[in-house]
């Protein structure tokens, strides 16, 4: 009898919506084009074409920016005192996800599209996809909020940095952002206090 009458409750409240995950296919890690040919032509890009990239890009763009590549946890983008407090936000037509980097897959925090009302710049609500790179202070080290968010805005760095590069060596192209309407996301994205936005990449393919 509880077992429906907390059924009931989460189709009422929406929280089922919330629970849908997106299982990511395991990245390629392999391949790509040269580091210094990749870093020859790494640039940043500001017409998107609205064609989808594919699920393994998704994956693929997401392990190079901030995923596991180690056994003990640590991640393609140093932080320091290793405490990973970049989360990614995932900004599909489908929906807002969080990239969950241990587990490989997508978690759904809203049900909208948020990709345009995000876009400060209208080219960047184009594009099929557009990280949010999030910092949860909570996970920072010591310190007063302005050393956690000095430290937080270098990991950030790495972290879009790994993104630049994987677009170039996929042919995907992306830009950073730091011009985001933030306060069109912090409510649907259920941001907690100590999440400070950063920066945006839209993620896509040039415009012809
Ligand atoms: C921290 C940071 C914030 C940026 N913010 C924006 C932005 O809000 N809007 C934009 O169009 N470009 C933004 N950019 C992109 C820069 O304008 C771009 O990197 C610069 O013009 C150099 O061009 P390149 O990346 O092609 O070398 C940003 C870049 C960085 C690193």
């Amino acid at each position: 009898m509880k077992k429906y009458f907390v059924l009931l409750i989460m189709l009422f409240t929406g929280s089922f919506i919330f629970c849908q995950t997106i299982e990511l296919p395991a990245p390629q890690k392999t391949g790509g084009m040269p580091l210094m040919e990749t870093l020859a032509k790494r640039t940043t890009v500001r017409s998107f074409d609205t064609t989808d990239i594919s699920l393994q890009q998704l994956s693929d763009l997401l392990w190079a920016s901030f995923g596991v590549n180690r056994s003990d946890g640590k991640r393609t983008a140093p932080s320091a005192n290793n405490k990973q407090e970049i989360d990614i936000y995932v900004l599909l037509k489908t929906g807002a996800f969080v990239y969950d980097a241990q587990d490989n897959k997508l978690t759904q925090v809203a049900t909208e599209d948020l990709r345009k009302a995000a876009a400060s710049q209208k080219f960047a609500g184009d594009a099929p996809v557009q990280l949010i790179f999030i910092a949860d202070l909570s996970k920072s080290g010591n310190g007063t909020e302005e050393e956690k968010l000095r430290m937080a805005n270098i990991d950030c760095g790495y972290v879009s940095q790994n993104t630049y590069l994987y677009c170039t060596s996929a042919g995907l192209v992306t830009g950073a952002r730091a011009s985001i309407n933030r306060d069109a996301i912090t409510a649907p994205l259920k941001l907690k206090p100590e999440q400070k936005i950063i920066l945006a990449h839209s993620v896509g393919f040039q415009k012809k």
